[in-house]
């Protein structure tokens, strides 16, 4: 599985965003709690610049929340205002209203100071695709608020949001895309949801994220599906498992896994052989929606351990590809010798 996913209107975004920051005061990045890390975007900090910033982690009624916990402090201590939430219940909402008027306290004990009444911030959510944007602008700006229309002076064709006294939101979120920095980083994602799944290898995508619960959530998948977790089946051999990014063990065993909860939940095809898709599908749907517990796939340590691993896989298969060349040319150049 290789994952290059810049798609072009990515660049649209990118210059949209750019633009409508100019407009607001306050940014909020809104990333997925079980994604602590891969969900936020390595650009974002030169594209916002100086700009006061909330950080909100959203989706957090489906992350882990020990593993929370550790991120919580991981970027409180690099002095960023941390709040997380649950856009769809509205749980943690208030808590970033108050951590906007919070970060702007400055800015309105300024203007207060040359004595204007009252100060009007402006607000804006950005984050990656799926993370839960309009459902958080959707319960911030509340049922009963109805659109505010242009607001004087600051822009003719934006609809802004009133998020309480004073505060307004730009109703459309800024996109942005997700840190790929490595394949796993990748395959996170596209569980969460964040990458269409078209743009994976589904199979390979839930041996990751099943060998992943299972490490780190011990018993998970068993209560799930009420399965055994199979023991590690012979490697598998061939083109597929050369291109793996999880290595032919892993991959095995994680196959292993998805056809044991295929076969769990009657994903069969006629002859009784497990329907993989099926299977891929329904894993998919219980990890976004919670049924396979409260599961995070960002760990501080296993980000550094899949660095090497990445590193040494790919390092392998570039030497897998050496040697394959060579054997071609050798034998191009032994029939060129023959004629
Ligand atoms: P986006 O604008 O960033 O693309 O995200 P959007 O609000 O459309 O949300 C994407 C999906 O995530 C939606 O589910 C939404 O309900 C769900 N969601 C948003 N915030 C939360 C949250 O805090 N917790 C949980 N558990 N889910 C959240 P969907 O399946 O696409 O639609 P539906 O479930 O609303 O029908």
């Amino acid at each position: 599985m290789n994952v290059q996913w810049y798609p072009g209107h990515m660049a649209k975004a990118k210059r949209t965003l750019e633009e409508n920051l100019k407009l607001v005061d306050i940014v909020i990045e809104l990333c997925d709690a079980r994604l602590p890390y891969s969900s936020r975007n390595p650009a974002i900090d030169r594209i916002i610049g100086k700009k006061p910033r909330v950080l909100v982690f959203n989706k957090a009624d489906l992350a882990d929340p020990a593993v929370s916990e550790i991120w919580t402090n991981f970027y409180r201590e690099k002095g960023f205002t941390v709040v997380f939430t649950d856009a769809k219940a509205g749980d943690g909402v208030k808590k970033v209203i108050a951590a906007v008027r919070k970060a702007m306290e400055d800015k309105v004990s300024r203007s207060s100071e040359r004595g204007r009444i009252s100060t009007t911030l402006y607000a804006m959510v950005v984050g990656i695709p799926n993370v839960g944007k309009s459902s958080f602008v959707n319960k911030v700006a509340g049922k009963a608020s109805a659109k505010t229309g242009d607001r004087p002076g600051v822009t003719r064709d934006k609809q802004w949001l009133s998020m309480g006294d004073d505060i307004y939101l730009l109703d459309t979120p800024g996109l942005l895309w997700p840190r790929i920095d490595n394949q796993f980083a990748a395959m996170r994602l596209a569980a969460s949801g964040a990458v269409k799944d078209e743009v994976v290898d589904r199979g390979e995508l839930c041996a990751f994220l099943l060998t992943f619960i299972d490490s780190h959530y011990p018993g998970a998948i068993e209560k799930r599906y009420g399965i055994t977790v199979p023991e590690v089946p012979e490697a598998f051999s061939g083109d597929y498992v050369t291109e793996t990014i999880l290595g032919a063990e892993r991959l095995a065993k994680g196959l292993a896994m998805l056809e044991a909860c295929g076969k769990a939940r009657g994903c069969l095809v006629k002859g009784g052989d497990v329907d993989l898709d099926r299977a891929a599908a329904v894993v998919l749907d219980d990890f976004r929606s919670g049924k396979t517990g409260k599961i995070s796939l960002d760990f501080p340590e296993v980000l550094e351990e899949e660095k090497a691993e990445t590193r040494r896989n790919e390092e392998s298969l570039k030497r897998k590809q050496e040697k394959r060349a060579e054997r071609k040319a050798n034998y191009r150049s032994r029939k060129n010798g023959k004629r």
